[in-house]
């Protein structure tokens, strides 16, 4: 079906006769509020206003005049003649239905505001099925909305001059013309649209003229048709608005009106108009429209983000937890709490390479005690259980000489382990680098001793023998107090656990392994014997275990094993010319002979000479004799030596970068040897 929008100006011209005209001629209605306007059918002006002429009532009709007639007839001739008049006003159709809307709207000028026989729907409220404009004559512009083929309407928006009939005089599609450019406007489109209806009584001519509100009067009106009124109008007339409705619940509103006899009508401020209401689905207030795709986009990315930001943190914090862990829980830390404590594993926290992995500084954000982190990677999943569980076990190890181990985190392919943190850092340093203080023999002499006692702790004195397989300077912490600690025990075990059945891993220091050690890969608390007598001469002569040659003993392509040195010095019966010149002859002359000899004992190549741990701190405790350590000696060079020509690849003095400082720890494959 099709909507019928007519705005008539119907003038129902009766008989005319003489009359004077002096009625006021001019009005200008910004709202209808003080109107007082002549109503009736469905017709409400609204508190706001407002002119209703329909609300969603079907088949009704209304109309809204002018309350009192206007003069259209200049009667002071001879013949009555129509004077010029020109009207304006400001409509709104809103349909419930897009784009579908009921009957039009009409702008009327008739002798009489009695409508009561006229009929609704198509006839507008004007005319009845029986054409009964027998007695009156009407003029009206039509807006009409639906195409009504009983009054050869051309569409169904079109704005039409009917005379006396609904079949119009002339009509065109709504619009107007912007410069020489036709636009179409719709009807009911809602928007609120401007209406002028100029009549030139000279000329007998009659335009309309149509514009969206806010766009100026187009110079060249949509209708123009010559209609000489003189023989229609009556005196007096009416004029005003018609609608009626059908079955599409269509609201008419007109919101602005104005009229000026002889004259051009008034213009209409726009911005005193009723505002019109909202109709059906609530149309979005125009700061929703800007604002609510911006805040659901601004939502959207929120969302998106704080997820981002979880996966992130998700990501970041991620462990790896077993239900074997279970029994372990107290010795776990959290990967975040590591995290903070160590503000990210940032550089500033990086305290250096330590045996095995990374260590970084922290401090635990609960109780702020600080922290040495170490971050182990590990590829193999085999063994990780064992190994937890020996760190476990480890961590309940507690001795003054012993760094404590805190507790460990597990991530995917990495182990971290928490110890106490050592203030004064690694041995290695004081021994190495050249700007660290010199350690005096007195504390050299204290470290030794405090070295011994871990070590004699881990073989002897804990519930199982536990063995270091890593003893060297860089794994000697210094507490507050210059004590020494002894720090990474039992970690080269990590890498026991997984084997591949052909080969050995050995694991621990080059310079520091023993040879049967790094001959059949066996581990035993004398190896651990071994690397502490490598230990006693190197912090006793302040040099590596293997280093350039430096004066005396074996040469080695220009490297010298340290032990050999220090033999060489023994066997030429000057042995304390190997302690540390930087001593200058400040030392025990007693205590330095018997570090150095018990150094010589314990790193000699035959296992079953080297003395227990025990036996090594009676030494150092009362300073018992030590045997003449050049018994069965073999200069650690022949024992490389020999062991290539074993058949074991060269590993030991040329594989390695026997200067480096990073006191790292070296893992040799020996494949074949066992
Ligand atoms: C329409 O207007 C008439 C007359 O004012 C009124 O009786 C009727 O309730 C109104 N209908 C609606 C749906 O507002
Ligand atoms: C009416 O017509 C007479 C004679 O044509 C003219 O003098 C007079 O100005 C007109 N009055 C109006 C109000 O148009
Ligand atoms: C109605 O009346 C007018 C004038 O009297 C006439 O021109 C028109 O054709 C009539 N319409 C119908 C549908 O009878
Ligand atoms: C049509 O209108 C005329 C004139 O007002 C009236 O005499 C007639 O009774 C109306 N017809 C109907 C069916 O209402
Ligand atoms: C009607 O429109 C024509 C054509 O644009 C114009 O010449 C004439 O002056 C207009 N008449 C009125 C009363 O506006």
């Amino acid at each position: 079906m099709l909507p019928l929008f007519v705005s008539l100006i119907v003038l129902l011209l009766q008989p005319s006769h003489a009359a004077s005209s002096t009625a006021a001629d001019e009005f200008v209605y910004q709202g209808f509020a003080s109107a007082n306007l002549a109503l009736d059918g469905l017709a409400v002006v609204t508190p706001g206003g407002l002119l209703a002429l329909t609300n969603a009532t079907n088949q009704a009709k209304s109309h809204a005049f002018h309350p009192t007639p206007l003069r259209f007839l200049n009667t002071s001739a001879s013949t009555a003649v129509a004077r010029s008049f020109s009207t304006c006003f400001v409509f709104s159709i809103v349909s419930s239905y897009d784009g579908l809307s009921d009957h039009g709207l009409a702008l009327v000028v008739a002798p009489t505001t009695d409508f009561s026989t006229a009929n609704a729907g198509q006839f507008l409220g004007l005319l009845n099925a029986t054409n009964g404009t027998a007695s009156h004559r009407v003029l009206a512009v039509e807006l009409d909305t639906i195409m009504n083929p009983d009054f050869q309407d051309i569409d169904s928006n079109h704005v039409g001059i009917d005379v006396n009939s609904l079949k119009s005089e002339q009509a065109r599609t709504a619009g107007y013309y912007d410069g020489g450019v036709f636009q179409e406007l719709k009807l009911n489109s809602h928007k609120p649209m401007q209406v002028w209806v100029d009549y030139d009584g000279e000329a007998g001519q009659l335009n309309v003229t149509l514009s969206p509100v806010k766009v100026p009067k187009p110079q060249r009106p949509l209708l123009s048709r010559a209609v000489d009124l003189s023989t229609l109008m009556a005196d007096p007339m009416y004029i005003g608005f018609s609608s009626a409705t059908g079955v599409v619940p269509t609201h008419h509103y007109v919101l602005g009106w104005s009229f000026r006899m002889d004259g051009p009508a008034p213009p209409i401020d726009f911005s005193k108009l009723p505002t019109l209401p909202r109709l059906g689905p609530k149309p979005r207030s125009k700061v929703l429209v800007a604002v609510l795709p911006l805040a659901t986009a601004l939502l959207v990315a929120a969302v998106l983000a704080a997820v981002f930001l979880a996966i992130q943190r998700r990501r970041r914090y991620a462990e790896v937890r077993e239900d074997w862990e279970e029994e372990f829980g107290p010795h776990r830390f959290s990967y975040r709490d590591l995290f903070r404590a160590t503000d990210g594993f940032k550089d500033r926290n990086f305290l250096g390479v330590g045996g095995f992995g990374r260590v970084y500084k922290g401090v635990l954000p609960a109780s702020g005690q600080e922290i040495a982190v170490k971050m182990v990677s590990h590829d193999s999943r085999q063994g990780v259980r064992e190994f937890v569980a020996e760190v476990v076990s480890i961590g309940r190890l507690r001795h003054r000489n012993l760094v404590q181990l805190l507790g460990y985190c597990r991530r995917e392919g990495e182990l971290l382990l928490v110890y106490d943190y050592m203030e004064n850092g690694s041995l290695d340093r004081y021994l190495h680098d050249k700007h660290a203080p010199t350690l005096s023999w007195h504390e050299r002499f204290r470290i030794i001793k405090g070295v011994a006692t871990g070590l004699l702790y881990l073989h002897e004195d804990w519930e199982q023998v536990v063995i270091h397989r890593d003893v060297k300077p860089s794994n000697v912490l210094l507490d507050a107090g210059m004590n020494a600690r002894l720090g990474d025990f039992g970690l080269a075990r990590l890498y026991d656990h997984g084997t591949v059945p052909q080969s050995t891993h050995v694991v621990g220091t080059i310079g520091y392994l023993a040879p049967e050690l790094m001959r059949m890969g066996k581990v035993t608390p004398s190896t651990d014997v071994f690397a502490f007598g490598v230990f006693l001469l190197e912090v006793a002569c302040a040099l590596r275990p293997i280093g350039p040659s430096s004066g005396g003993g074996d040469d080695d392509g220009g490297r010298v094993a340290l032990v050999d040195w220090v033999m060489g010095h023994h066997l030429g019966g000057s042995i304390l010319d190997a302690v540390d010149p930087r001593l200058v002859g400040e030392y025990e002359a007693e205590e330095a002979t018997l570090v150095l000899k018990l150094g010589l004992m314990c790193a000699h190549p035959s296992a079953s000479l080297r003395p227990s741990m025990r036996s090594i701190m009676q030494c150092l405790d009362s300073g018992g004799s030590v045997p003449d350590p050049s018994h069965g000696y073999t200069s650690y060079s022949t024992m490389t030596a020999l062991m290539q020509n074993d058949g074991f690849d060269s590993f030991v003095m040329s594989s390695t970068n026997p200067s480096s400082t990073d006191g790292a720890s070296y893992v040799t494959e020996l494949s074949g040897g066992r």
